[in-house]
């Protein structure tokens, strides 16, 4: 087999890069180790910018999106008892999609197979060669079968635990990272949203977050430790937990139902660099990963994805200048959302090693932050991704 695009990993990244390259007219292949349904069945992302909606628009799956998705205008902030709205089309003139990452990956698979390109899902072992040449090859074995692609290009968008960042030698790329000391439990559950907005809880006894998928599906994390287990928690205790950290209000008119899915994620902070080797390039996850707390993972993604599609493209079409500097490009937006999210978690979560100086200076940032507008429109521009 040959194409000019083999592309690891049927994540958001993958899966949109293959639809943005087929609207160019070149071809890919995506090859994913798990099974469609596994990969449906991840609950993660669901806040998107106003700049991954455009380009979900230009990739031609942004039809559902449209009509289910959530526009929100701002998000709440709770400490202290009392809840601060940050209102980000006032400061902005933007607002936010709530639309999920589970949505976008199926409308993006349907395009893909109404077009009818190929996807190798349950591939094993996929194993990238020769991406320092001009000749590059992917190899992998489909029910016991050993295949190999030849091909121009390699898109390694296959997640922090993928296979293509790790078979670059050590010596060529340069990482940061930080592991934050806690977890976030994740809960989804067909129960109405608390508010009509998130609302991010900064409590003595750990940050939650309401947050929902539509008006009848919420989605709500609460800070765990790092070696709590989701097993460990019944629904009853979540509730329980979630309850006590929301101001009084919320507390009162949350709705309970039985969980649909529960899950713990771990929060780290982690870039590699560059995110070109030759003729592999990395997106998404594949090279960076923030915590969740600025709901940034999903949109690093897409806006890799967008400066990549666009220098392949002209790539094809005999121009480099877009290859050449892509990994520049795309570092810029990820340290100034790694700074970001880092400065959101912090300002947020109770850290285990906190002493009263350090609670009562959180405090004071918050009510800093509430009470200025100039820091008010700096948290929304980051957001919404104006200032990104
Ligand atoms: P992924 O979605 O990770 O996709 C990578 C794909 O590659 C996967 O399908 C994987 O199976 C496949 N793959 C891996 N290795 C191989 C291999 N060797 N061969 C073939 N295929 C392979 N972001 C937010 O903004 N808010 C959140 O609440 C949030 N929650 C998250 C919770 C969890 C548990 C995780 C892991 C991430 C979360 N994120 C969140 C981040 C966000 O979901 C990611 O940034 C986003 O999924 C990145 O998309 P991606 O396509 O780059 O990577
Ligand atoms: C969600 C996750 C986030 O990290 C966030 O900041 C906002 C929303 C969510 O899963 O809905």
């Amino acid at each position: 087999m040959r194409v000019q695009v083999a592309i690891i990993g049927s994540g958001p990244a993958g899966l949109l890069l293959g639809q943005l390259l087929h609207r160019a007219g070149i071809d890919a292949v995506i090859l994913e180790r798990q099974s469609r349904e596994h990969v449906l069945g991840r609950v993660r992302a669901g806040v998107l910018e106003q700049v991954t909606v455009d380009l979900l628009d230009r990739a031609g799956v942004g039809e559902r999106m449209h009509r289910e998705g959530l526009i929100h205008d701002g998000i709440d902030i709770h400490f202290g008892g009392a809840r601060h709205r940050i209102d980000f089309r006032r400061l902005t003139g933007k607002g936010v999609t709530v639309y999920g990452q589970t949505e976008i990956t199926r409308d993006l698979m349907n395009a893909r197979a109404a077009a009818g390109l190929a996807t190798v899902y349950e591939a094993a072992d996929v194993a990238i060669h020769d991406f320092d040449t001009d000749h590059p090859r992917v190899t992998y074995r489909k029910d016991g079968v050993s295949e190999t692609i030849a091909c121009d290009v390699i898109a390694g968008c296959d997640g922090y635990h993928g296979v293509c960042r790790a078979s670059v030698p050590a010596a060529a790329v340069s990482t940061a990272e930080r592991i934050y000391p806690f977890g976030w439990l994740g809960v989804l559950s067909d129960t109405p949203p608390v508010s009509p907005e998130l609302i991010y809880n900064r409590h003595e006894r750990g940050f939650a977050l309401c947050s929902m998928r539509s008006r009848t599906r919420s989605r709500y994390y609460v800070q765990c430790s790092l070696d709590d287990s989701a097993e460990r928690w019944s629904d009853e205790m979540f509730w329980d937990e979630l309850r006590r950290r929301l101001d009084a209000k919320a507390a009162e008119t949350l709705v309970t139902g039985p969980s649909i899915e529960k899950s713990i994620a771990q929060l780290r902070s982690f870039v590699a660099e560059p995110m070109r080797f030759g003729r592999l390039f990395l997106a998404g996850d594949a090279a960076h990963i923030v915590p969740p707390t600025g709901a940034k993972g999903l949109n690093l993604a897409a806006s890799d994805v967008s400066v990549l599609a666009e220098a392949l493209i002209a790539f094809f079409a005999g121009d480099a200048h877009g290859v050449d500097t892509y990994s520049a490009r795309c570092l810029r937006r990820v340290w100034r959302a790694v700074r970001f999210s880092w400065w959101m978690t912090g300002l947020l979560h109770r850290f285990p090693d906190a002493d009263a100086f350090a609670h009562k200076v959180q405090t004071a940032e918050l009510d800093y932050l509430v009470g200025s507008e100039a820091a008010m429109t700096a948290l929304a521009e980051n957001y919404v991704g104006l200032a990104l």
